[in-house]
């Protein structure tokens, strides 16, 4: 086995659900605020779009995807952030977003340059570090704590490492924290891209789930040498379906898209049809949206009731909350998990995060209560 694998931690999720299965074989019913993977079920319409594109006969699927979810995912583009895609060419289907973060440093890292350091947030999602892993690259973790408000400033990277940066990850509105960019600090980043000619890579799986001002989309600053990925995970209540978006730079999308055929990576026929329903309807999505509201408010109460200290953000279906004086954060989730409450200590994100965990508003609104309950009982 590959060396560098070898010594991976378990992927954080995976270390959860097995947590949590030991919680359960105890008998004890779990509330699991772990994997960000909310229960609300996916609208009728889209599930009946995707029923209704099943075919008799079944071929492969292509890796550029259908004409119809590129126009739609692009009309999206338009109407949210203002921000004209050619459907041809600067629009990428993806089989959700995290298999198009892993890969991409397959095809942008060259191991044997010079220039092949990966750069991205800690906190954060780990599939941009274990993706640069399997492809030979350098490793650079930018440490983001309270004291920076979780805000990846290109003025806290050295100057060498930007010069050495193949790809640049940015992820706002943030995992785990929930976090926000300002929009001087994209602008600041299009500055960090122009002088140093490293692909800027935005995820913005969490631009739709916001309590206050829209979040941005990094396109709206820049394109060339820049892209953002999207996902129908969060926004659409479709983790399963596995649908994602890539647009930006045409010239790194038209390289991606020809090494992704050898990858497998097309997005079903049905898939595609049920994606075309998602992008081009909203209601759902307000709807979602009133019921992470609600949810949010019920816990940051509740949390902020119990004496805990919930980190002030306006996005995402994450809260950020600090471990109680004198604890650990795996003490404190370990004691949680013997009363069948399952969160995610803050060192599952990278080290330096042990003073926090994190709570994914996936329960519903009574199970966020009665998890309250239990948490009062603690
Ligand atoms: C920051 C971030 N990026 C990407 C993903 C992957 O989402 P998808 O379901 O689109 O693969 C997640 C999933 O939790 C995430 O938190």
């Amino acid at each position: 086995m590959n060396d560098d694998l070898r010594n991976l931690k378990p992927y954080p999720m995976v270390e959860l659900a097995r947590r949590k299965a030991e919680v359960a074989a105890r008998g004890i019913e779990v509330l699991d605020f772990g994997t960000g993977d909310p229960q609300e079920p996916t609208a009728p319409h889209i599930r009946q779009a995707l029923l209704d594109a099943v075919p008799a006969v079944s071929q492969y699927p292509t890796i550029k995807g259908l004409p119809e979810l590129r126009t739609a995912f692009a009309d999206w583009f338009a109407r949210r952030f203002g921000v004209t895609l050619d459907p041809e060419t600067e629009v990428l289907p993806t089989r959700g977003s995290k298999e198009a973060i892993f890969h991409l440093a397959l095809v942008e890292i060259d191991p044997s340059e010079d220039r092949k350091t990966v750069v991205y947030p800690e906190p954060g999602y780990p599939v941009m570090e274990i993706g640069s892993l399997y492809a030979e690259a350098d490793l650079h973790a930018v440490p983001m704590t309270a004291a920076n408000d979780y805000r990846m400033d290109p003025s806290q990277v050295p100057a060498d490492v930007l010069a050495k940066a193949k790809v640049v990850w940015l992820n706002y509105p943030h995992n785990p924290t929930g976090q926000d960019l300002p929009e001087p600090m994209w602008r600041a980043w299009i500055d960090a891209q122009q002088e140093h000619g490293f692909l800027l890579c935005s995820d913005e799986c969490y631009t739709e789930i916001y309590f206050d001002e829209k979040p941005r989309s990094v396109l709206e600053f820049a394109r060339e040498g820049v892209l953002a990925f999207h996902s129908l995970s969060k926004r659409s209540g479709m983790t399963g379906y596995r649908s994602g978006m890539i647009a930006g730079d045409a010239e790194v999308l038209a390289r991606y898209r020809a090494c992704r055929a050898a990858m497998g990576q097309a997005q079903t026929v049905w898939t595609q049809h049920a994606s075309i329903a998602a992008w081009r309807d909203e209601d759902h999505v307000a709807e979602r949206l009133r019921t992470f509201r609600e949810k949010r408010r019920v816990m940051t109460d509740g949390l902020k009731a119990l004496g805990l200290d919930v980190y002030d953000t306006r996005s995402t279906f994450y809260l950020w909350v600090r471990v109680p004086e004198g604890e650990s954060d795996e003490g404190y989730t370990a004691r949680l998990l013997d009363a069948g409450i399952v969160v995610s200590p803050g060192s599952m994100f990278g080290p330096g995060n042990a003073e926090f965990f994190r709570v994914a508003l996936v329960p519903s609104v009574a199970g966020c209560e009665q998890a309250l309950e239990r948490w009062r009982g603690l």
